[in-house]
């Protein structure tokens, strides 16, 4: 279980952080999943040919910068779905063609096998649980739920935010707790009195990827160290941060043998 109300509150707080592709998130996270789908999407033609229209759903989409940014490049092709766990940005959407709906990651009521293509940009470091270990199992579940949602065939990205020190990750977690207890609110860290982070490192994040679906159905795992501001860098534990961009394929059904039997 996530503390949705924790999470909603700190999101309603910062929400122009992500609905304005001008905004100062956008210029310090790249975009990863946008330009890999669109050269995987030119490298696999009959993938876009055989599904007309695309179906493309962002979980965690807040404003929908990155769903404005495929449209943009596919044009008025794909239906655009916006799964997002925060009602306000229902009424932030920059592009009327984006379908809103308010549901969670994990547990998101959509039904088996509806889409193309599946998005989540940064958003299981936000999977908070009451504790640790129940925040990894949030982060673990996404990929099942992920799966269960995408059609056979279909594609994955997951670009998420990654700390290559498993120690810092845990550390920032338990401080971010305890400045969350504390009520702080540190603007230039991006920190409000709902602000618990759960970072995991890239090794982490393969690992739960690899328990819901087998290396031999991923497209990719990609990995750029981020070049992070000097105030970040001075406390330490951000200072070794970087993107990761998991491509999984979800596995067509095996054909139904035409052997007969005896
Ligand atoms: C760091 S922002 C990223 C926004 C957007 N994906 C982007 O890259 O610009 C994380 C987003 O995840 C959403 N979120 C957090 N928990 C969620 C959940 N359980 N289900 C769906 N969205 C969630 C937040 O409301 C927020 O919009």
């Amino acid at each position: 279980m996530q503390q949705q109300d924790k999470v909603i509150r700190q999101f309603e707080d910062q929400i122009d952080l992500y609905t304005d592709l001008a905004g100062p998130e956008s210029s310090v996270v790249p975009f990863l999943v946008t330009p890999y789908l669109f050269d995987w999407l030119k490298e696999h033609e009959a993938f876009l040919a055989e599904r007309t229209p695309l179906k493309i759903c962002e979980f965690g989409g807040g404003g929908g910068i990155v769903l404005q940014m495929i449209e943009e490049e596919l044009g008025g092709q794909p239906l655009l779905v916006n799964a997002e766990l925060v009602g306000q940005y229902g009424q932030r959407q920059i592009s009327d063609s984006i379908r809103f709906v308010q549901t969670t990651i994990l547990q998101a009521g959509l039904a088996n096998d509806t889409f193309d293509v599946v998005i989540a940009r940064n958003v299981l470091h936000h999977l908070i649980g009451a504790n640790l270990r129940q925040t990894r199992q949030n982060q673990g579940h996404v990929f099942a739920e992920l799966l269960r949602v995408t059609k056979p065939g279909g594609l994955i990205l997951i670009q998420e935010q990654v700390n290559q020190r498993p120690w810092a990750c845990t550390l920032l977690y338990h401080l971010s707790r305890l400045a969350s207890r504390l009520k702080l609110r540190i603007e230039s860290f991006e920190v409000t009195p709902n602000t618990v982070i759960a970072y995991m490192t890239r090794r982490q994040l393969e690992a739960l990827a690899e328990a819901s679906l087998p290396r031999a159905h991923w497209q990719a795992s990609q990995y750029t160290r981020r070049s992070m501001p000097l105030r970040w860098r001075l406390t330490v534990l951000m200072s070794n941060n970087g993107d990761t961009l998991l491509a999984l394929r979800k596995p067509q059904p095996a054909p139904a043998s035409t052997a007969r039997q005896p």
